[in-house]
């Protein structure tokens, strides 16, 4: 069992450096349990950040870690949890397949699976169908994966990235002109998700004035268990939102067909000589990847660099004293907050890793989240550091044929946010603690009180 050092930077948020009761509490209780009760995908540990003593735990006693289904709501799975086995599988396509839902989702939490498989499925071919999930260029092995990726990776090619540039600096000058000065307001609203919601939109070719649209069916989509309060309520209401995101991507993508080509992921897919062959369901998959792929990462990354900041402050002085710093403070805050979790794999024969047997058509999750926090691996892990050696050597955007498409237009957009909000704001100032969101998958948050007490 590792112990408490004092002056150690804690994965979690502390006040003053130390841990709280609470905090100290969950962690002996996490390190008291059984080993093999362990299970990371356990959403609520994400709320209160107990996950962090998990990951701890798991990557010094037990890196490829079995969560058995008596343990998990999500069935069972294998974690992957040190630096370098993640890169190990996310590279090894030929053992590890894509062909799995993206996420350790919750049984019956996506009416799209359900409504594929129809309603006379047994109840083993329902759960087949979830793990599989729906086929997008995210869930798919070659040469399929290629084909799709193919057709829309121009959308973020360098040259439409420099083409974006000015449009994108102008519409976040806009967002940042309109901010209240003196009160407070929720940053994820008002800033994160209105910056979103503005580049995904412009790399749809959707109408900027309907762009929250597309952050809410994101959201939606996104939401593993609908309840009261939440974006949708019941499943029926998830249901009915999907149906109305991909009717709208079809009838969008009809249309651009018989328009001249142009730059954007749906004009791109429409006029791609593939797009015939695509079936529904895996039009459907990547709308969903290049939608969500868009929205959740970069919100809760410029949402974690605030928080960051807020946290860190003499990184902030470092910041503000030398604006050069941007890039690699927007890279630093990507491995710091880790915005999606996890990806995961399937293996579809038995694979022997470290030392175990991983059998076939078993579910292997790639915990990024823990990589970017391996101690062997990174110097000072827990620490934000935003003039790190080599700031892009972290997981964020995964490994191999499916690392993020977007992580070029990611880093643009942070950048230029930041580039903007430094001409203007001399300080923000984080009020309480964020409320984070309950998801094993999207690491973020749900709402950040913040004030800007003056213009520069
Ligand atoms: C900080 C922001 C972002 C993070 C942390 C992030 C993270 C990731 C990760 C972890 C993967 C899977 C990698 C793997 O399995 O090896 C991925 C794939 C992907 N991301 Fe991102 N992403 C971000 C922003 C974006 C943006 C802005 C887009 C916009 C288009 C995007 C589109 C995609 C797509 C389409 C894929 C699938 C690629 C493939 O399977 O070949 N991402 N992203």
């Amino acid at each position: 069992m590792s112990i408490l050092v004092p002056d150690q930077v804690y994965p979690v948020a502390t006040k003053n450096g130390q841990l709280s009761e609470e905090q100290k509490a969950a962690r002996e209780r996490i390190y008291a349990a059984p080993l093999e009760s362990l299970n990371p995908g356990d959403a609520h540990s994400f709320v209160n950040e107990e996950m962090w003593w998990k990951f701890e735990r798991l990557r010094a006693e037990d890196p490829v870690h079995y969560t058995p289904e008596s343990e998990s709501a999500h069935g069972a799975y294998w974690s992957i949890t040190k630096w370098d086995d993640i890169i190990a599988i996310d590279t090894d396509t030929a053992q590890f397949s894509n062909e799995v839902s993206t996420s350790l989702s919750l049984p019956g939490s996506n009416p799209s699976v359900l409504r594929m498989v129809g309603p006379d499925a047994t109840p083993a071919e329902v759960r087949e169908a979830e793990i599989r999930g729906l086929p997008s260029l995210l869930s798919m092995d070659p040469p399929a994966h290629g084909i799709h990726r193919g057709a829309v990776s121009e959308g973020v090619s360098p040259a439409s990235l420099a083409d974006f540039e000015p449009l994108i600096r102008e519409r976040i000058g806009t967002i940042l002109d309109g901010l209240p000065i003196g009160e407070e307001f929720d940053w994820v609203d008002k800033v994160s998700m209105e910056l979103t919601a503005m580049t995904l939109a412009t790399l749809f070719g959707y109408p900027q004035e309907d762009r929250r649209q597309l952050t809410r069916w994101s959201d939606i989509l996104t939401t593993a268990e609908p309840g009261p309060g939440k974006i949708v309520e019941t499943m029926a209401e998830k249901d009915q939102a999907q149906q109305d995101f991909f009717a709208a991507f079809k009838n969008l993508i009809a249309q651009r067909a018989t328009e001249e080509p142009k730059g954007d992921f749906i004009s791109l897919m429409a006029h791609s000589p593939h797009m015939k062959d695509f079936t529904p369901a895996e039009i459907q998959g990547d709308a969903s990847v290049l939608l969500i792929g868009g929205n959740d990462t970069t919100r809760n990354t410029l949402t974690g660099s605030v928080y960051a900041l807020h946290l860190f402050p003499e990184q902030n002085e470092k910041l503000r004293a030398n604006p050069g710093l941007v890039a690699s403070m927007v890279s630093e805050t990507i491995r710091w907050q880790t915005p999606l979790t996890h990806m995961s794999r399937r293996v579809h024969q038995d694979v022997e890793y470290g030392g175990k047997v991983i059998p076939k058509g078993d579910r292997v999750i790639l915990w990024y989240v823990s990589g970017n926090r391996d101690d062997s691996k990174l110097d000072r892990p827990n620490e934000y550091i935003i003039d790190r050696k080599n700031p892009r050597q972290h997981l964020s955007f995964g490994f191999g044929i499916h690392r993020c498409l977007g992580n070029r237009l990611a880093e643009l957009q942070l950048r230029l946010t930041w580039e903007e909000i430094l001409k203007r704001f001399p300080e923000i100032n984080v009020i309480g603690e964020p409320v984070r969101n309950e998801s094993n998958f999207v690491k973020g948050y749900e709402t950040m009180t913040v004030v800007i007490p003056r213009r520069l």
